[in-house]
């Protein structure tokens, strides 16, 4: 039986029929052309063997498209992430209360006086924050020294604020600079983009600092009352007075 079978395939030529040579030729260049048609179009799938990665399920961020290899999206709505929860929030962000679109301009600055208060000890780590603060943002329109000779104010550039030193910002209770450094006044923009609520506080520290420098609190200046000899009093805010305008710089 064997013996047979070997001879069979031993001794087999395929016959030369002309018609049969084209027909297969013809069939296999057709395969060839429709075969990777068919999985260009999608029709054949090949099995993730090789390309599991393009194959897998998944989810575009913040897209709406299908997503899967049937055609599905990957949350029945459509849309491939979860909306948030309504009123959520990103973290270290806080709502600020005083909203002038809520309270009117005078209202929300009157309530912010009244209501906020610096959580920042003066501690000399928290006023040398507000001294990069207040010299990065602040002192291009108020000037080092508050006196709104910023480097950025002057003819053809930024209007000059007021001073800082003047009776009505001095009057000001420290909720309410730090409304203004939130929200804007006028022509100052808000600064709470670029500064956390902390920062914000640390800068009011600073205008203080500028203020009681050029108008100090009895107590301020060694030797100028009792007072000075209070711990805690001189310590932290020890700094030199801001001299009066060309009387002591060359
Ligand atoms: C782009 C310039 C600019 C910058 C920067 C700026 N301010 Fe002002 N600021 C102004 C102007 C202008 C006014 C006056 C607004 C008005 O007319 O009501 C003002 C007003 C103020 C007032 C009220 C003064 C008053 O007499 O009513 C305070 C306090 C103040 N700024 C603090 C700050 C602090 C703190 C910073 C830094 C975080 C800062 N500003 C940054 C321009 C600026």
């Amino acid at each position: 039986m064997r013996g047979r079978l070997a001879e069979y395939v031993r001794s087999f030529r395929l016959p030369f029929v002309p018609w049969l040579w084209k027909a297969h030729l013809y069939a296999i260049a057709g395969l060839a052309l429709f075969i990777p048609m068919q999985i260009y179009l999608g029709n054949i799938r090949i099995p993730p063997l090789i390309n599991g990665m393009a194959w897998q399920p998944k989810a575009k961020a913040q897209s709406t498209a299908p997503v899967n290899s049937e055609g599905q999206p990957f949350f029945s709505d459509g849309v491939t992430q979860r909306r948030p929860v309504p009123g959520t929030i990103p973290r270290e962000y806080s709502v600020y209360p005083y909203q002038v679109a809520v309270y009117g301009v005078d209202e929300a600055r009157n309530l912010a006086g009244q209501n906020l208060f610096n959580p920042l000890s003066p501690t000399i780590e928290n006023l040398r924050m507000g001294e990069r603060v207040f010299d990065t943002y602040c002192q291009p329109c108020h000037g080092y020294k508050g006196l709104a000779d910023g480097s950025a104010v002057g003819p053809g550039r930024l209007a000059a604020p007021n001073s800082l030193h003047s009776d009505i910002a001095r009057g000001y209770k420290d909720g309410h600079i730090f409304h203004i450094v939130t929200v804007g006044q006028n022509k100052m923009p808000s600064y709470a983009w670029p500064l956390n609520a902390l920062q914000r506080w640390a800068a009011v520290h600073h205008v203080r600092v500028l203020q009681r420098a050029v108008n100090p609190l009895p107590g301020d200046l060694p030797g100028t009352s009792a007072l000075s000899t209070q711990a805690g009093t001189t310590e932290s805010l020890s700094i030199a007075p801001v001299p009066e305008e060309g009387t002591s710089e060359p």
